[in-house]
């Protein structure tokens, strides 16, 4: 099969088209057709292996392990293995692979069924490879850790990036209301998924004019835990995801410090895969309460080019590689 491999750590110059083995079926796995995959920061810590720790956690200490990167797929089964319940051959699936040794910028993965989710069949393959990492990021940050109530008012800064994205629409289907926070040429898409009020960084500072929210969104964006704190109500609750290492570090080992009993609460997420939450999110697909916001489609033989892209950090939604040329 055709991949993108990577057999060192670096920029994407290190990303090369090659015919490689397809991977092997066994009595527990799914062997899907990948129709298409999407980038994720997590591919791109992947490649550079910034910050170090990525070499730890199972990507190899001196070059990668897997050397094929993507964590996002969508495709077709093409066969299952003896032990598999859930999906036959020719089911349109899509999920999240990360760390089960498939890397989706391949023409075949075999995963375990877990990890995969049946399509919905209004939502494209193109767009269900732009879900799972950024919107079960977006869940698990609104819910899981910021206990997310219809009725409150609610903050995401980074609106329109992939996390963001999904954000503002899982929080108006929660029957919130949201302020998304984005630069000039974002304005536009940030109301048409949703949004209540949209704030253009670029004229006003959310944290300087006085207005506060139950639930704040840190996707990116650089305001200090100080100015996140002023911007919330006395019991709302701050919710880091992403952003600078500076960011990284205070949310971490600062936040818990800073958080009141009873009062404002500062905390992070990190995203956990759980088939689960990706039923959750398909229901939502399928409802048509959230619908995903695609930047660029690149051809497989153009990855590099896509995380270069990427790697800029001004995607206005998420960027895909299309990998089956016909549908
Ligand atoms: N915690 C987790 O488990 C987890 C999971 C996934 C991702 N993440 C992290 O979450 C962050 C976002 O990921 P992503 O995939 O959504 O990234 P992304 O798609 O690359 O984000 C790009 C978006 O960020 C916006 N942006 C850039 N600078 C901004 C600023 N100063 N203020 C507000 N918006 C700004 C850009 O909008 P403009 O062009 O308008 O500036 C662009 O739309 C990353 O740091 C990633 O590492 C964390």
């Amino acid at each position: 099969m055709k991949a993108i491999i990577y057999t060192k750590y670096g920029s994407p110059d290190v990303l090369h088209l090659e015919e490689v083995e397809k991977p092997a079926l066994d009595e527990e796995k799914v062997l899907v057709k990948v129709h298409n995959a999407s980038i994720n920061a997590s591919d791109w810590h992947m490649l550079i292996a910034v910050p170090f720790p990525m070499r730890l956690i199972g990507n190899g200490m001196f070059r990668p392990k897997n050397p094929i990167l993507g964590v996002d797929v969508s495709g077709c089964v093409e066969a299952v293995g003896r032990n598999v319940t859930q999906f036959t051959p020719g089911d349109a699936v899509f999920g999240d692979i990360f760390g089960l040794g498939s890397g989706s910028f391949a023409e075949y993965v075999s995963v375990p069924e877990c990890a995969l989710v049946l399509k919905p069949s209004n939502v494209s393959f193109e767009e269900a490879a732009a879900v799972p990492i950024a919107a079960v990021t977006a869940l698990q940050s609104l819910r899981n850790r910021g206990n997310i109530q219809s009725g409150q008012k609610v903050l995401i800064n980074g609106a329109s990036g992939g996390v963001g994205a999904f954000a503002v629409q899982i929080a108006k289907a929660f029957g919130t209301e949201v302020t998304a926070v984005c630069s000039t040429r974002n304005v536009e898409m940030a109301r048409a998924i949703g949004a209540d009020h949209v704030i253009d960084y670029t004229k006003e500072d959310f944290t300087q004019n006085g207005v506060q929210y139950d639930l704040i969104l840190a996707v990116n964006g650089y305001q200090p835990l100080s100015a996140y704190k002023r911007a919330l109500t006395p019991h709302g609750i701050y919710v880091f995801v992403g952003g600078t290492p500076a960011q990284i570090f205070q949310s971490l080992f600062l936040a818990p410090l800073i958080s009141k009993r009873n009062g404002r609460k500062m905390t992070s997420c990190m995203q956990k895969a759980n088939q689960r939450d990706l039923l959750f999110i398909r229901d939502l697909l399928e409802s048509g309460k959230i619908r995903p916001v695609i930047d660029e489609c690149y051809p497989l033989c153009k990855t590099a080019e896509a995380f270069r892209y990427f790697e800029k950090g001004h995607a206005r939604g998420k960027v895909v590689i299309k990998i089956l040329e016909k549908e």
